[in-house]
């Protein structure tokens, strides 16, 4: 089969399954999103307070035939009419990344139609393109997600230099470890955000830990431990905490963090654009926060729908677009590399 077709009309089929998240998605251009169709799998790691690998690798193999086919039917479109299969191949769980790559060299097999692999957090910044076409790099990007949190220049299509990242924990890790302390449970970013419209997030004084050699470089562990400790000197003298005060009081924290550091990779690098990516970028008092600072620097500021910023598969097909444009194609030994460094091919 050929498939040589114009390069301004590429129109891909992506697929993620790195976390707990089943998806797929029709991409055409980048940045025209035909479908989106996204099969989560929270309310099973629920009842287990995270996600349990094995649990996820086991649902995303039932749900990813049937995921694949409604986004091609949603798309009105016919495997044929794909120009290239998109998958991410890392970070993330190996089990379960290893379901979508497998479905997508089965189908680039069977079809004859290219196989581009995606690296995730490469996915994540790409969201922005999507519903910000005039967007282009250079720019700077904030990937805040589950398991990432990294400063990066995006200094061209597919092209970074990463300017920080976390030394431990990463941002939503920590959201989610701090909702779990305060009985919110899990997932715990947007319980946190919710119950911290409610708090006074100048009501406790966590630190702003800051990493001596890096500047912009991040460091949660120890937020987190300061909220524990919090919690149980309230415990040892009989205090009652008000989990709305504690939330909102982290939260703050990690957003001055997060802001401070953007900000000042922003001037440093001389840019005017700035966007953020990932899971955490939904929080409202982050992109309230990010907003008016950019604003004040005559920053302009992306940021996707908070459906593109948790893990999604139109965002794979954004990034995978330029990727093929570049004439990236992977053969059938692509694996599962669930610790991919960013910026390695
Ligand atoms: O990007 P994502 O869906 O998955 C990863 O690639 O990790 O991010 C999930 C993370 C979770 O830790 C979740 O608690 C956090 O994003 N998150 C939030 C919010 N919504 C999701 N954190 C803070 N505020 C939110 N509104
Ligand atoms: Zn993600």
């Amino acid at each position: 089969m050929e498939h040589a077709r114009e390069q301004d009309n590429i129109t891909i089929l992506a697929i993620e399954s790195s976390c707990d998240e089943t998806a797929a998605s029709v991409v055409r251009n980048g940045r025209e999103v035909l479908s989106n169709i996204i099969s989560s799998q929270i309310d099973l790691h629920t009842l287990y307070g995270g996600v349990v690998p094995e649990i996820a690798s086991r649902k995303h193999i039932e749900r990813i035939d049937q995921v694949i086919g409604e986004a091609l039917g949603t798309a009105g479109m016919a495997l044929g009419d794909m120009d290239a299969i998109a998958v991410t191949y890392g970070p993330g769980l190996v089990g379960a990344l290893l379901v979508g790559v497998s479905a997508a060299k089965a189908i680039s097999f069977a079809s004859g139609i290219p196989l581009v692999g995606v690296h995730h957090i490469e996915g994540h910044i790409s969201a922005n393109y999507i519903e910000n076409r005039e967007l282009e790099p250079p720019f700077v990007c904030l990937v805040v997600s589950g398991g990432h949190s990294h400063l990066v220049k995006v200094t061209d299509y597919g092209e970074y230099e990463i300017l920080g990242r976390t030394r431990d924990d990463a941002a939503g890790e920590a959201f989610d470890k701090v909702a779990r302390a305060i009985g919110l449970g899990y997932p715990g970013g947007p319980k946190i955000d919710k119950v911290s419209k409610e708090g006074n997030p100048d009501a406790i004084a966590f630190p702003r830990a800051k990493v001596a050699d890096a500047v912009y470089d991040f460091s949660f562990s120890g937020l987190k431990s300061a909220v524990l400790n919090y919690l149980n000197s309230c415990e040892m003298k009989g205090i009652a905490v008000c989990q709305a005060d504690v939330a909102a009081s982290f939260q703050k924290a990690v957003v001055d963090v997060l802001s401070e550091h953007s900000m000042q990779a922003l001037e440093e690098c001389g840019m005017k654009k700035f966007a953020i990516a990932g899971g955490v970028a939904s929080n409202s008092a982050l992109r309230q926060r990010l907003e008016a600072e950019c604003e004040k620097r005559g920053v302009a500021f992306y940021r996707p729908s908070p459906v593109l910023c948790t893990d999604n598969a139109a965002m794979i097909g954004a990034a995978a677009y330029y990727e093929y444009r570049k004439g990236v194609r992977h053969g059938y030994d692509l694996n599962a590399v669930p610790n991919l460094k960013l910026g390695v091919k």
